[in-house]
C-alpha cells in the first residue's frame, strides 16, 4: 500500500478526484495518509474531513522565515512517513531539501501540455488566461514529477483538451480539470502504485 501526502491550497477538486478514485476501487494500491494546506480557509480541508483524512496547516505566514517554515513542513511530512507526495494545486514553493529527500516521489498536476504556459507565474487561472491570449487550439493538463526547478521535472501523463470558441478561463479552466487532471492524476497514482514509472536519464519510463 502506497502511503501518500497530498498538498493542498484551494478548493481540491484533484484531492476529490483521489478520493472518490479510492472509495470506487477505481485507485488501487495508496492510501491518502495526510493533507498539509498552507491556507486554512482550503475548501480541501472540508473534504478531507468528511473522507476521514488527517489534515493540518503549515503556512509560511506562520513563521518568522521561510527556513523555519521549510524546517516545519519536512518534518510534517517526515512525520507520517509517505511513499510519495502529491501536490494538487499547492501554491508554496517546496523546500529544496524536501526535494532532495524525496527525489522522484513528489509529484505535481499542472493544467497545461508542458512546456507550455508553465514555470514562474503560471499558476491557477493565470495558465488558461495564458492559453486563450495565445489563441491555442488544444490545451490539457500534465502530471509531472517535482525537481528543483517550477514545473520542469519528468512527465510522467499528460491528456490534451480542446479550446472552444467563446471559452472564458474559467469554463476552460473546468474543462481541463474534467476531462484531464481528475482523469490523469489517478491514473498515475496507480502506475506508480503498481511500481509501473521509472525515471531513467530524467525521461519517465512507463512498464506496460
Ligand atoms: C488545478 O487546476 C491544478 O491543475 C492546479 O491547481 C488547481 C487545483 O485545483 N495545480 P483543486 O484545488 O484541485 O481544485
Amino acid at each position: 500500500m502506497l502511503k501518500i501526502v497530498v498538498c493542498v491550497s484551494g478548493g481540491g477538486t484533484n484531492l476529490q478526484a483521489i478520493i472518490d478514485g479510492v472509495r470506487e476501487g477505481s485507485v488501487t494500491g495508496i492510501e491518502i495518509v495526510r493533507l498539509i494546506s498552507n491556507n486554512k480557509k482550503a475548501y480541501a480541508l472540508e473534504r478531507a474531513a468528511q473522507a476521514g483524512i488527517d489534515s493540518i496547516c503549515v503556512s509560511p505566514r506562520d513563521y518568522t522565515d521561510r527556513a523555519q517554515f521549510n524546517e516545519a513542513f519536512v518534518r510534517e511530512v517526515d512525520a507520517v512517513t509517505p511513499d510519495l507526495i502529491v501536490l494538487a494545486g499547492f501554491l508554496v514553493v517546496i523546500p529544496p531539501e524536501l526535494i532532495r529527500k524525496y527525489e522522484n516521489r513528489i509529484i505535481n498536476i499542472h493544467p497545461s501540455l508542458i512546456p507550455s504556459f508553465c514555470g514562474t507565474g503560471y499558476y491557477g487561472l493565470k495558465v488558461h488566461e495564458a492559453a486563450l491570449k495565445r489563441g491555442v487550439k488544444v490545451t490539457g493538463a500534465t502530471v509531472h514529477f517535482v525537481d528543483e526547478g517550477t514545473d520542469t521535472g519528468p512527465i510522467i501523463m499528460q491528456k490534451a483538451v480542446n479550446v472552444m470558441p467563446g471559452d472564458t478561463p474559467e469554463i476552460l479552466q473546468r474543462r481541463v480539470m474534467e476531462e484531464a487532471e481528475w482523469i490523469i492524476l489517478p491514473k498515475s497514482l496507480n502506475l506508480i502504485a503498481q511500481g509501473k514509472v521509472k525515471v531513467s536519464d530524467g525521461q519517465v519510463e512507463i512498464a506496460e
